[in-house]
Parts: C-alpha cells; structure tokens; sequence
C-alpha cells in the first residue's frame, strides 16, 4: 500500500465506520474486482473495524485476524511462465496438492473473520485431484473467493462440474495473448483451446441454470509481445463468454533471472507497465507501507504458513498448520512477530522484500484497469453476509 493510500483509507474512516456498523457493508476492489458485502455478521465486522487500526500502527501482535489470506491449492504447474518461479524452477518446495482436511481448518479458524480468499499459490489451482473438496468447503464459508488458473483443465466435465456446484466469486483465468502463438509467449506449454472451450461452456451452463457465479474474469498480463492486441482484447473476451476482462502489469519477483526476463518482456508502452525505469534500472519508491504480514498471509500446500506470498520458499516460515497447531497459534505466535518486525523495521535484510513487487510500483494493483462486459451482472458484485 502507498502512503497516500493509506492516508485516504484512513480519511474515509468515518463512512466506512458508520455502514460497517450499522449496515454490516463493507465495499472494497481486489486487484480490480469490485466487492460490496452487506449484511457481515458481527465477529467479521469487528475484525474489519480492528483491522484497520493496523493502519495506524503496525503493531508486532496485530490488532486483528487477516482480513484476506491466499490458499496455494497446489505448488507445481504444467506451464513453464519465464517470470514466475514455479514455470522457471526455482520454486524449491516440493510439489503437494492441498488437502481437504487443511482447507477446512483454514476455514474454520481463520474464515469466520476473512473479508475474501484466493484459491491460489505458486502453483496451477486446477491440478489439484480433490479440487471440488476444497471448492465446496469455500462455497460454505461465508468468504468471498478468487480462483485463478491458467485454464489448461477447463475442458475436463468434471472440473466445470466442480466450479459449477461450488463456484467461487470470481474464476480468473489467465490468457496472455489472443493467439496460440502470443499466449504462449508467456504461457509456455499452453494452448487456448482449452481454456476458451471451457469458459464458452461454463457461460452456457450459467446461463441455463441462471446462476450469477462464477463471474468470468479474462486476465491479461499486458507485455511487448501483445500489446498490439488490446485494441482487440474486450471483443475477443466477450465473443467467448467472459463477464469482465482486465489487463494487468507484468510484476517482479525475487530473482536475479526473473528480473532480466521481466525487462526482456516489458511494454513498450510506458502506462503498461508496472514500474518506471532509468535505463534498465527500476526507479525505486520509498512511501510504500507494506500491510501484508498484518492482514494477508499465505497458507502453502504444506500447510506452512507465511506472512508474504513473495517469500515463495519459505525461508521465514510462520509454522506449519496442523497436527494441534492451529492458525491463532501462528499468526499470534513469536515467529511470526519476528517476521513482522523484519518486514517493518528490517526490510532490507530480507530478500523477498528487497525484489518486493509491491514497493516500487506507483498504484497498490498489479492490475491495471479492468472492464465489465455483461450488463446482466451487479457491478460491485454483491455479497449477502460475506457469501456469494
Ligand atoms: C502465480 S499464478 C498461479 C495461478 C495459475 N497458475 C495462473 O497462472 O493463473 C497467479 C496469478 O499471477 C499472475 N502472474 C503470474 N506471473 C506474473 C507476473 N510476472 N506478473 C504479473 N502477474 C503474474 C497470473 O497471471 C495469475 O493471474
Ligand atoms: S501458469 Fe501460473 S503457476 Fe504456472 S508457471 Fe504460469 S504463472 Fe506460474
């Protein structure tokens, strides 16, 4: 977060205060996905009302449960993306698919508090063999969730029966180009044919069962190779039955290689990318607040729990869940005030945070800018009692 967001947040204290009280409403936009909740019960909306005296001081022991937590349902993938560590290699944990019995204490322990949960890590979501497990014990938690793929499994009947039973809020799927040859520029090893299929039946499906979930999201990260097809981008996406479409910047990670294929690939279009450069060198920025060990961890595959999704090996591991160790247990516990007072007071010490992707962008989005295409559907999307 900026300093100057964290400034405007705090200046809208006051209405955000009075609705969350009274109405139980909280509103807010995730990476360009619009939310209203009403309705929250009372443990969620207190913990959004304590969540937010974080903005004012970062305290060691946060004043509240997380209000977003990103569940990685599995830490391998069958692409090979040049700017992620998992399509690079250099993701070193090994490969594990969630399980259930995991998911569900997460649920359990955390969900009663959370604002949303992205049902994603380092790793292709849809790999996971107990997929509809998890996505039915979200469907039930009264949190409104973000499942992202790269779409190479969305022509398989049972896993558009999975999402279709239990449909998170919004299905990301991740298309780099509007052809087989741009997309895979990036999305090394994929093809479009899949995910398109899939994403032409799941509107189908919706429309025939009038069902308002999953809302359809195409993302694409904007980069040299196709930036000529924006022009094109809201068409095609609408032609085959996306809701929305949104462009992102293609971001850093922590990773001397990953940062040169970063510069290879970037726009040429300065408003495309995430960051200003110098020559190849990125300018960087000092007003950034990092707000993610005090209310948006991870929780890996493993069920090793850490405070930033950045630190993809986890070399600062808050604790892993289960066997008797529950969430309170971690997120209260020492080692997870000692990574806070790193990621507060130290930040240079850690490497994640040094090649942080957050710090030296102007806007707190990696996304850019985002359009909705069906008329049909409530922008913000509206969430009764902090269920889709
Ligand atoms: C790490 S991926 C994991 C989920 C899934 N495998 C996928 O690709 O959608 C999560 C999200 O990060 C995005 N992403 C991956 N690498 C990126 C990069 N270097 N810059 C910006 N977004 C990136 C993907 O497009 C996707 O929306
Ligand atoms: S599809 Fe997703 S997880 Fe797989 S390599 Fe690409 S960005 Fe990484």
């Amino acid at each position: 977060m900026r300093a100057a967001e964290r400034g405007r947040a705090l200046s809208r204290a006051p209405l955000l205060l009075y609705r969350l009280l009274a109405e139980g409403r909280y509103d807010f936009t995730y990476d360009q996905m619009p939310v209203s909740v009403r309705g929250m019960p009372w443990p969620k909306r207190l913990n959004v009302l304590r969540s937010g005296l974080n903005l004012l001081r970062r305290r060691l022991r946060p004043w509240a449960m997380p209000l977003h937590i990103q569940a990685e349902l599995t830490s391998f993938c069958q692409l090979k993306c040049p700017v992620c560590p998992t399509g690079t290699g250099e993701l070193n944990r090994a490969p594990r698919s969630m399980r259930p019995a995991l998911f569900q204490q997460v649920m359990r322990e955390a969900g009663p508090y959370l604002l949303t949960a992205s049902l994603w890590g380092w790793g292709e979501s849809l790999l996971n063999p107990q997929l509809r497990e998890i996505l039915r014990c979200a469907a039930g938690s009264g949190v409104v969730t973000f499942l992202s793929t790269n779409g190479q499994f969305l022509d398989r009947e049972s896993v558009l029966r999975d999402i279709l039973d239990y449909p998170p809020s919004y299905l990301i799927v991740s298309i780099d180009g509007l052809t087989d040859e741009t997309n895979a520029r990036f999305r090394a090893g994929a093809r479009l044919e899949p995910a398109l299929r899939g994403i032409h039946r799941l509107a189908e499906l919706k429309r025939e069962r009038g069902l308002r979930l999953p809302v359809l999201h195409m993302r694409f990260i904007a980069m040299k190779h196709n930036e000529h097809e924006l022009p094109q981008l809201e068409a095609f996406a609408a032609s085959h039955g996306f809701d929305m479409a949104s462009v992102r910047s293609l971001v850093i990670y922590d990773s001397e290689s990953g940062l040169q294929a970063h510069l290879s690939l970037l726009p040429g279009t300065r408003s495309l990318r995430g960051y200003e450069y110098q020559g190849r060198r990125r300018i960087r920025r000092s007003d950034h607040v990092c707000m993610q060990p005090f209310w948006f961890p991870s929780v890996f595959a493993d069920g090793t729990l850490v405070a930033c999704e950045q630190d993809f090996n986890a070399g600062q591991p808050l604790g892993v869940l289960g066997d008797g160790v529950s969430f309170a247990d971690l997120w209260y516990g020492p080692k997870a005030a000692e990574v806070r007072r790193l990621v507060r007071d130290e930040a240079d010490s850690l490497s994640f945070c040094r090649n942080c992707p957050n710090q030296d962008r102007p806007v707190t989005d990696t996304s850019l800018r985002a359009v909705f295409l069906n008329p049909g559907l409530s922008n913000p999307l509206v969430v009764e009692g902090g269920r889709a």
